[in-house]
């Protein structure tokens, strides 16, 4: 397949799948080797990926940067192990699209952010929440000034993660580098901020690790910069998938309720008809069309390190007992 962007996985897990058939989608990309270190994993991929067999496999993501002939690597291990190995890609000169959490601590963040633009590479975020019309929607009308001044924002998101990540890596700080804050929180954090566009100033947490080594439940009061309200609720040990977000302003408010779609209301709450934007890319059609500069990055590492800045304060806080500021 000449003339396609040649991509590496590092990592093939779960969720690598979606992401080797949404670059095969992209017609403009192609994945010619892995570094996997689990037969398991490999397995259950080669068999959700028809033709992936015929990759190359490696062991050591080393050998897979030292080894291949790449453009770009798409990084889907463990968390804490994000940060050498976009490292080493961006080093490497090759552009990199992560999976969230970017990476763990405020440092790395930094780091990343200057040796991708030392090395003039992408670095990109496989936060999805941003090429969703909906979400895409919330966003522009607050940055048409629709809703006016933002000034209370809630999200809740629900999930059975303490039950299905028991006994995996997940549940280990050492490869999680925290727990469902940092890992589908991560998320939550980071589109909050995202659609409003306003940065956390303070945030008071508190957590609750159940019989685990890692914050299961987390809720988040929260001030933001321009002195909105809001707070965040993740919540790991629910019986199943919820997600729902209530931004309110001076001239009306977005509730996003799960199953009941987007709700739109002006200042005295008379229903706005909602038209969601047309909108078809994903985190890979996006990175692919970065590389070959045809596109800008929807979801910048700059994202990253504003999410790991209110989740380290967040961890904080829920030690302390007190207030944190976001720096
Ligand atoms: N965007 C989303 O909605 C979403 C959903 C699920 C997972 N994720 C993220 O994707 C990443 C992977 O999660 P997953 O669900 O696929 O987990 P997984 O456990 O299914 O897969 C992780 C894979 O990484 C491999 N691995 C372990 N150590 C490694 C190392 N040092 N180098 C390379 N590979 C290594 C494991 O063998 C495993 O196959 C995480 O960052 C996770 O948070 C994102």
């Amino acid at each position: 397949m000449p003339g396609k962007l040649r991509i590496g996985f590092i990592g093939a897990g779960g969720i690598a799948i979606g992401h080797y058939q949404r670059l095969l989608a992209t017609k403009k990309a192609q994945v010619v080797a892995i570094n996997e270190p689990s037969e398991q994993s490999l397995r259950q991929f080669h068999a959700h990926c028809p033709g992936s067999e015929a990759l190359p496999v490696h062991r050591d993501y080393r050998d897979l940067l030292k080894n291949e002939r790449l453009d770009g690597v798409v990084v889907l291990s463990p968390h804490t192990v994000h940060y050498e190995q976009i490292a080493a890609s961006l080093k490497r000169g090759l552009h990199v699209l992560t999976e969230k959490p970017m990476v763990c601590t405020i440092k790395h963040a930094k780091a990343l952010i200057d040796l991708a633009k030392k090395t003039k590479r992408t670095l990109m975020i496989a936060y999805q929440r941003h090429y969703e019309p909906t979400f895409r929607y919330m966003r522009d009308q607050i940055r048409k000034g629709r809703l006016g001044e933002v000034q209370f924002v809630q999200a809740i998101q629900a999930q059975e993660w303490l039950r299905l990540t028991r006994g995996t890596w997940r549940q280990d700080p050492a490869l999680s580098g925290g727990g469902q804050l940092n890992d589908s929180g991560s998320h939550l954090v980071d589109i909050v901020m995202w659609v409003t566009g306003m940065k956390v100033k303070e945030v008071y947490a508190r957590a609750d690790n159940f019989d685990t080594r890692v914050d299961i439940n987390t809720s988040l009061t929260m001030t933001f910069e321009n002195g909105a309200l809001g707070g965040m609720s993740v919540i790991g040990n629910a019986p199943g998938w919820y997600e729902d977000h209530s931004i309110v302003g001076s001239k009306g408010a977005l509730y996003l309720r799960q199953g009941l779609g987007l709700i739109h209301v002006d200042a005295v709450g008379r229903p706005i008809p909602v038209k969601l934007p047309k909108y078809t890319k994903n985190p890979n059609s996006n990175f692919v069309d970065v590389i070959l500069g045809k596109a800008e990055p929807e979801t910048p590492p700059e994202c990253g390190l504003r999410t790991i800045e209110v989740t380290e304060a967040a961890w904080k806080s829920a030690a302390s007992g007190r207030p944190v500021r976001v720096p």
